[in-house]
């Protein structure tokens, strides 16, 4: 039986507080796409870390925790990441890394700084944690595995890869890299990794005929999947779910609900189209409200309306069985709320959602509004006990997009929600 949990819209959906209820019943968590571009909060010993690949289920040391093959693994990151929970006293022994992933290098991350400014007005906005240029690699068959990472290969990629790159930044007057600080600095990497580093593809196939209760843990979101989002103002994987199939290799008969993320606002960090963003008075206090600040970028997120055009794409894409809607606290402190039920299109109404730019730019949203003042929402201990302006618009969400509402996040703990 396998679970997976995946991104609405736009990223930073709350896709970790579902996760960590989720997974409370399972025996395998996995990550299956992206790299450290994605944030989530841990609480060790009182403290909190962002962490960036290693999931939250790590700190279940009955819960096995997998770094699927579709990741792309900064070693960097990981052993900071490994560190942190050892010198917590986690023993970490139930981590799993695909020897398959591939590696992110100082090289991407400066190629990510370089492609950016090229773009000039066009910018992405990316993470810079070199995502891009570490996928590119991977498909041009010049990509670091952490097989050859954990191997006498290394030394010998690194040093190809490093000479190819740096005729590339010294075209654009850029510092170079010296393969042998990288070499030097990322041994150290190796022996922190090494011990985890195992065939992530059999274990999880041989888990799954088991009966063993997995759940797959997305980052990023529908609509920035390099195939399905707003490219090319996308990251650069398969964030929908057919990244987790192809980021694991578990196997689609297994797979039972899926459950789509959302904020019951929206929100965008980045550049790109947003159709129901608020530039000024509502975006701001919607983004005062939510505390919305990008986890690794930091900049001010764009804050808006849900969307639900876009959504019903969301569900169409990945095949979504249940909704699971967050921070419903936040917009209830509005007096009024806005939904987006339809676009106008060269003047005439359609529901017809398209990710391509140009279709998005002619649109505008029509949009529903409805009565807020509905933060009084922790005090319900059932969806039932929610105040009536809360359900109505719950009701509307679930009636326009046609999937039910499984899980409300209702408040900034992690025990806050309504699930059903
Ligand atoms: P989680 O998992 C929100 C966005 C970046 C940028 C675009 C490309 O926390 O929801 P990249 O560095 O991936 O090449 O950047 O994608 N982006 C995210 N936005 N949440 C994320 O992850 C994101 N990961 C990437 O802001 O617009
Ligand atoms: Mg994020």
């Amino acid at each position: 039986m396998v679970d997976v949990v995946l991104g609405g819209f736009l990223g930073d959906e709350g896709k970790g507080k579902v996760i960590e209820f989720l997974s409370k019943n399972a025996e395998i968590v996995v990550r299956c796409c992206g790299g450290s571009n994605a944030g989530h909060h841990v609480e060790i010993n009182g403290k909190r870390y962002d962490f960036r690949l290693i999931p939250t289920a790590i700190l279940d040391e009955n819960i096995t925790v997998v770094i699927g093959n579709g990741v792309v693994i900064d070693p960097k990151i990981l052993a900071n990441e490994i560190k942190i929970l050892k010198n917590n006293g986690y023993s970490v022994n139930n981590l799993k890394v695909s020897e398959k992933a591939h590696i992110v290098l100082p090289y991407h991350i400066k190629m990510d700084e370089l492609l950016e400014e090229n773009r000039g007005q066009d910018k992405i906005g990316t993470t810079h944690c070199g995502i891009g240029p570490a996928y590119c690699d991977k498909y041009e068959r010049a990509g670091i595995r952490m097989q050859d990472f954990i191997s006498s290969r290394f030394e010998k990629l690194v040093k190809r890869n490093v000479e190819n790159k740096n005729k590339i930044f010294e075209i654009y007057g850029k510092e170079t890299e010296d393969s042998s600080a990288i070499i030097e600095e990322y041994s150290k990497y190796v022996d922190i990794i090494k011990e985890y580093v195992c065939d992530t593809v059999m274990y999880l196939s041989e888990s799954e005929k088991a009966g063993k209760k997995i759940l797959c843990e997305g980052s990023q979101a529908t609509l920035l999947d390099v195939d399905f989002g707003t490219y090319p103002y996308v990251t650069s994987s398969n964030s929908t779910i057919g990244g987790v199939l192809t980021g694991t290799g578990l196997n689609h008969k297994y797979i039972n609900e899926v459950y789509g993320v959302i904020k019951a606002y929206a929100s965008r960090d980045g550049e790109g189209p947003f159709l129901t963003e608020e530039p000024e008075e509502i975006g701001d206090k919607i983004r005062e409200l939510g505390h919305e600040v990008g986890t690794i970028t930091k900049r001010p997120r764009r804050c808006g309306w849900l969307d639900l055009n876009a959504l019903k794409y969301a569900v169409a894409v990945n095949g979504i069985t249940a909704l699971a809607i967050n921070h419903l606290d936040v917009i209830g402190k509005l007096k009024r709320v806005k939904l987006c039920v339809a676009y106008k299109y060269d003047g005439i109404v359609t529901t017809k959602y398209s990710s391509n730019p140009a279709y998005l730019a002619k649109c505008t949203p029509v949009y529903e509004e409805f009565d807020g003042n509905f933060d009084d929402v922790l005090e319900a201990d059932a969806r039932e006990d929610l105040c009536e302006n809360a359900q109505k618009y719950l009701d509307r969400i679930e009636e326009v997009v046609g999937v039910p509402i499984k899980f409300i996040g209702i408040g900034s703990e992690n025990e806050n929600i309504l699930f059903k």
